[in-house]
């Protein structure tokens, strides 16, 4: 008998063994970030967000049942996966197992290609592309909601990535199932804006603080926390405003004020979380120069020191010029809005 998850997810006699799919997905970034759990088993934020969904560093991940196999077997980048990222990836297929009343444990092959030591974080990439090729490895056939949600407690951020363009995650209400259930992300459809990123890596290296252990400290000890959160619902309604009418100045603007919110809840916790280094601040330094020089320009950071800047396509070679001015030595790349995730159909046996 199916049960109500099974059905929920449109469980099929799919998955058999020896077949591996593939799926690829790519990164977002946040222009209305989330930061918070309210659930972290459900992995469930405190607040809504809104991202776009870039065109470069896809991840490509091949999910391949393996029955009689003594444990699940994970490569990233060609090396086992160990530590913190090897339970996460098996705590999620444990969640496909139970989901489809199976029990074979999977062989998982991932492919980041952002480049080694970028300093740019893959879950949310990672997890919708492990989302959708494991879901259909273990015969689930969740439909894009069902998906995001399923996404969404590999990487709260990983939600966002199933959609291509921009994409709002809800943090839904109520706990327990009700909560899970209302927390998944859907596409914004704004065809006609297509803003250039221009990210800045300043500093490549491991981040002190995760960004889970950070936020729970945030949410527990920031007394800016709830302001923040509370200031995030009308920065979201004046997003969608000013991405309807495709005006980068004021989703620039509003983006930027909630990141540098986001950055003073964590700022004052205690003890405090500080990832903007230096040479952040030289790079919002040089955005406000390029601004006062007419060249909208606007940053964005999570949690880590790299800055990503949004600016009119046009712009984006002067905007990489006056970041690799202000912080020479940085990696700079650029992106555009880019697709939603995708299978590549089914790996030869
Ligand atoms: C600052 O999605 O990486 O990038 O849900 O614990 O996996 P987990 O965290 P993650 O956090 C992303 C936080 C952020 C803002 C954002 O992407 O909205």
């Amino acid at each position: 008998m199916r049960t109500d998850h099974q059905r929920e997810q449109g469980a099929t006699a799919g998955g058999a063994p020896g077949h591996g799919v593939t799926a690829v997905a790519h990164p977002n970034i946040a222009l209305i970030k989330y930061w918070g759990k309210r659930d972290e088993r459900l992995m469930i934020p405190y607040v809504d967000s809104l991202s776009m969904t870039l065109d470069i560093f896809p991840t490509t991940t091949t999910v391949r049942l393996a029955p009689g196999a003594p444990a699940d077997s994970l490569t990233l980048d060609g090396s086992p996966a160990e530590g913190e990222v090897r339970r996460r990836v098996v705590g999620f297929l444990d969640l496909l197992r139970e989901r489809s009343g199976r029990s074979e444990p999977a062989v998982v092959d991932t492919h980041n290609s952002v480049p080694t030591g970028a300093g740019l974080a893959s879950s949310a990439s990672g997890f919708a592309a492990l989302a959708l090729a494991g879901a259909a490895a273990y015969g689930l056939d969740p439909d894009r909601t069902a998906l995001s949600r399923l996404a969404r407690r590999g990487s709260a951020s990983a939600s966002r990535s199933i959609f291509g363009g921009f994409a709002v995650c809800h943090a839904g209400r109520g706990t327990g199932a009700a909560a899970d259930l209302g927390s998944y992300a859907e596409p914004v459809p704004v065809p006609d804006f297509d803003p250039a990123l221009v990210i800045a890596v300043v500093d490549a290296g491991a981040k002190a603080v995760s960004s889970r252990a950070a936020m729970r400290r945030t949410v527990e000890t920031s007394p800016l926390y709830r302001a923040w959160a509370t200031s995030g619902k009308t920065d979201l309604a004046e997003m969608r405003v000013a991405l309807r009418r495709g005006d980068l100045d004021a989703v620039g603007e509003i983006a930027e004020r909630n990141a540098l919110g986001m950055h003073a809840t964590m700022l004052t916790a205690r003890p405090a979380v500080r990832y903007l280094s230096p040479a952040t601040v030289a790079v919002l330094d040089g955005v406000l120069r390029l601004r006062s020089d007419g060249v909208p320009a606007y940053a964005t950071m999570d949690a880590g020191p790299n800055v990503k800047v949004l600016c009119h396509p046009a712009d984006a070679d002067r905007v990489a010029e006056a970041v690799r001015g202000a912080a020479p030595g940085c990696s700079v790349f650029t992106a555009r809005r880019g697709p939603g995730a995708r299978l590549t159909g089914e790996a030869e046996r």
